[in-house]
């Protein structure tokens, strides 16, 4: 396999496996959760395997994003109601996690065919995941009519950027069950997503964190600005460790608030080698807990066109370790919140009707080096 260092979905630069056309994953039927008097369907789809090299490799760190160009999607012509997300490793079911030295460092999912409600240019940035692994569930536990519209040919790009902490290359597998409706049930409105993050909406503006400091609030500048009305249903958040508040505000009044937990099992705990790469006594100190989950905010607020969102970031890295890559630098910090609007469904399928297809390009060449 190759590798070369380009760019990463989230802005890191790493190995990155060539593009692909997605041929290798699996679909596996599971009984759904929600609104199956409606027909809602459940499937878990293995994407992979990945082979993700040793820590050792010089190229790549035991870093590397793999993408797939056309990911295999649950259904077509539908509405997607909720996901989550695994890495697992080559057998799809085994967790590949800290305690094994293997990471999700992100996931990410992009509509090619839509343009982002952030930063209108570029293509739609549909989820986005970290090693928490959050679920992400439009209908709120059955309580709310809501899914994402996809379309018959739209085109999904999946990228997975996995590091291996251990000498031994080894695959891995991102397991995502998916629920849905086939095509475009009655009643349902039609959520849109959008990133709100301490970057700004194109990535390229200051939160204000600088590089040096261990303990600061990270803050958007200039925020998103809603065109349409709709209901706010679900905020989630997606942060690194050594965060430990993050907050939305509307028009300046706090609407959500998610709190990480660290190490709340064994499998988002590491043991750190002594440094001579040999030590292993098992202190406490020989152990770093790393974020396993981080509250989501459901039911967040009424949008009207002119409502603005901003949000903040507090890291406290005295307190919690940050990641650090192989390289020993830190991990950049992040700061999102995946808000996401349902609006009426006439009204929605006509704007998705009319959008065209993103730029990818102009999203790559503005991520890479760091993406602020
Ligand atoms: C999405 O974009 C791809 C690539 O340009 C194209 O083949 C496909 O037909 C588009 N789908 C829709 C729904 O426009
Ligand atoms: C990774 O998976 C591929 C395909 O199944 C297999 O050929 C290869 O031996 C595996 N490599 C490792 C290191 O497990
Ligand atoms: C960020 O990029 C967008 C889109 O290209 C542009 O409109 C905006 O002015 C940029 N913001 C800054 C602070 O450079």
């Amino acid at each position: 396999m190759k590798f070369e260092a380009v760019v990463l979905f989230l802005g890191v630069v790493r190995g990155v496996v060539l593009p692909r056309d997605d041929t290798s994953s699996k679909v596996a039927t599971i009984e759904a959760k929600n609104f199956k008097d409606l027909g809602a369907k459940r499937v878990q789809i293995t994407y992979g395997p990945y082979l993700i090299p040793s820590s050792t490799d010089e190229a790549t760190h035991g870093m590397v994003t793999s993408r797939e160009m056309n990911a295999l999607m649950p259904c077509r012509e539908c509405f997607i109601t909720g996901f989550t997300t695994d890495l697992r490793f080559e057998d799809g079911k085994t967790t590949a996690n800290a305690n094994k030295q293997m990471w999700l460092h992100h996931s990410g999912l992009m509509n090619l065919n839509r343009t982002d409600a952030a930063c209108t240019h570029w293509p739609e940035r549909m989820g986005v995941n970290g090693n928490e692994r959050s679920s992400i569930d439009f209908t709120l536990k059955g309580t709310r009519k809501a899914g994402y519209y996809l379309r018959a040919n739209d085109q999904v790009f999946l990228t997975i950027d996995a590091m291996n902490m251990a000498p031994a290359a080894r695959n891995v597998t991102l397991v995502m069950e998916w629920e849905y409706l086939p095509g475009i049930p009655a009643d349902f409105d039609i959520v849109f997503p959008i990133w709100l993050d301490v970057k700004g909406n194109c990535l390229n503006e200051s939160s204000g964190a600088k590089a040096e400091d261990l303990v600061f609030t990270a803050k958007s500048a200039t925020g998103w600005t809603a065109q349409h009305s709709g209901d706010l249903i679900l905020a989630v958040p997606h942060i690194h460790d050594g965060n430990v508040n993050q907050q939305v505000f509307q028009d300046g009044k706090k609407v959500c608030e998610s709190i990480p937990g660290y190490g709340e099992t064994a499998d988002f705990v590491s043991h750190n080698e002594g440094g001579d790469g040999h030590g292993h006594d098992h202190g406490t100190s020989e152990h770093t807990y790393h974020v396993s989950s981080i509250t989501q905010c459901e039911n967040v607020a009424k949008v009207a066109p002119g409502s603005k969102f901003t949000i903040t970031s507090e890291y406290d890295m005295k307190t919690h370790t940050p990641m650090k890559d192989h390289d020993g630098s830190l991990e950049p910090i992040m700061g999102i919140q995946f808000l996401h609007l349902a609006r009426p469904q006439a009204e929605g399928i006509k704007d998705i009707l009319a959008m065209k297809n993103g730029d990818l390009d102009a999203f790559v060449a503005q991520v890479r080096g760091g993406g602020g």
